[in-house]
């Protein structure tokens, strides 16, 4: 069953010295419930802003978001606020989302206690239930957040986001402030509360190993546009577009075997500015496979077996780099 479908989503902010930026141009895609999609590209192609737009925190341009059916894009300050309730956030800085006036226990209580969910003893007994669900314990509750370790804190943080057991979670880079020792245990962490929680992830990060490790389905994007998603072990196994071949040809392979026979491909140049994207398919700048069809004509993102790509040469690709 489809929770969220995001339809041509369009977010272009504007600028007082040029053309606005395109930071999100006619992005497309569903997360169905008690999935992960994760969301992969370089910095600046658009990932936050659709996290963002997705959460109600930016205004689309254009396009739709609709949740279980029902449309955000647009929808008043009341109705967004019931939304919300199922929809819920993890970003990137654990210290920030905290107040360090209020302890851990007070913080994953606040939203209950808000929408008047529960109180007194019964809030206690299910901030005692999330602090365990997310691996710390009861007797964390009275700390504040500087008492905790980075880790410990994105997990108060993930607590406070599943207190209202919302059906998508939206999470940011969550892991990307975190030691390399501890972001593991919180992907870790993330996969067990998809399973016993049912709830779908929309899972952003830079790092395509981060996202290989939680998703079920990844999309890449590249420069505000999808140019291709898929099944996560078929993205992986056989990925499609130049552009993520690039991205997987940049991350050792833990099996030399595999490495050997993985196609080589580097990516030359600077990404463009979203400001001014190329015409046609706005990788062709960077793209070793590029035709002058590729300056002209926007390749459109289109089925090709169980991927979808948006290249004039994925059929070819595979054998031509
Ligand atoms: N409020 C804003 N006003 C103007 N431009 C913005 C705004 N927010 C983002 N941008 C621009 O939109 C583009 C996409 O930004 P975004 O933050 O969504 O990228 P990202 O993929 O999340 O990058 P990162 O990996 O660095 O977090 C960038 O060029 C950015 O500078
Ligand atoms: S459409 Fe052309 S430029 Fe774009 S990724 Fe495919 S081959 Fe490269
Ligand atoms: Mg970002």
């Amino acid at each position: 069953m489809t929770l969220l479908a995001v339809t041509d989503l369009t977010v272009h902010f504007p600028s007082r010295r040029g053309p606005p930026v395109r930071a999100v141009d006619g992005v497309s895609f569903t997360i169905a419930a008690h999935e992960t999609l994760g969301l992969v590209g370089e910095s600046g192609c658009g990932k936050t802003t659709v996290a963002n737009a997705v959460l109600g925190l930016v205004q689309p341009t254009a396009g739709s978001i609709r949740l279980n059916g029902e449309e955000l894009a647009g929808a008043n300050r009341a109705r967004l606020r019931t939304l919300r309730r199922r929809m819920q956030m993890v970003f990137q800085d654990p210290a920030g989302a905290l107040n360090p006036r209020l302890t851990i226990g007070g913080a994953i209580a606040e939203p209950l206690v808000t929408r008047g969910l529960a109180r007194g003893a019964t809030a206690r007994a299910r901030v005692a239930e999330l602090l365990n669900a997310v691996g710390l314990r009861p007797d964390h509750a009275p700390l504040f957040p500087h008492q905790l370790s980075g880790g410990q804190r994105q997990r108060a943080v993930i607590a406070r986001a599943i207190a209202l057991t919302p059906a998508l979670l939206v999470c940011d880079e969550p892991t990307s402030a975190l030691d390399v020792s501890v972001r593991a245990q919180i992907l870790n962490l993330f996969l067990d509360l998809q399973r016993t929680q049912g709830m779908a992830l929309l899972f952003v990060s830079h790092d395509i190993t981060v996202v290989r490790h939680v998703s079920d389905r990844v999309a890449v994007m590249y420069l505000g546009r999808l140019v291709e998603v898929a099944a996560r072990d078929t993205l992986f196994a056989a990925p499609r577009h130049p552009y993520t071949r690039a991205l997987l040809a940049a991350v050792p392979e833990p099996d030399p075997a595999a490495q050997r026979g993985r196609p080589r491909l580097r990516l030359a140049g600077e990404i463009p500015s979203p400001a001014a994207p190329p015409p046609g398919c706005t990788f062709h700048t960077r793209c070793p496979l590029a035709i002058p069809r590729c300056r002209a004509e926007p390749p459109a993102l289109r089925a090709l077996g169980g991927t979808f790509v948006a290249c004039h040469r994925a059929e070819e690709g595979q054998k031509d780099a």
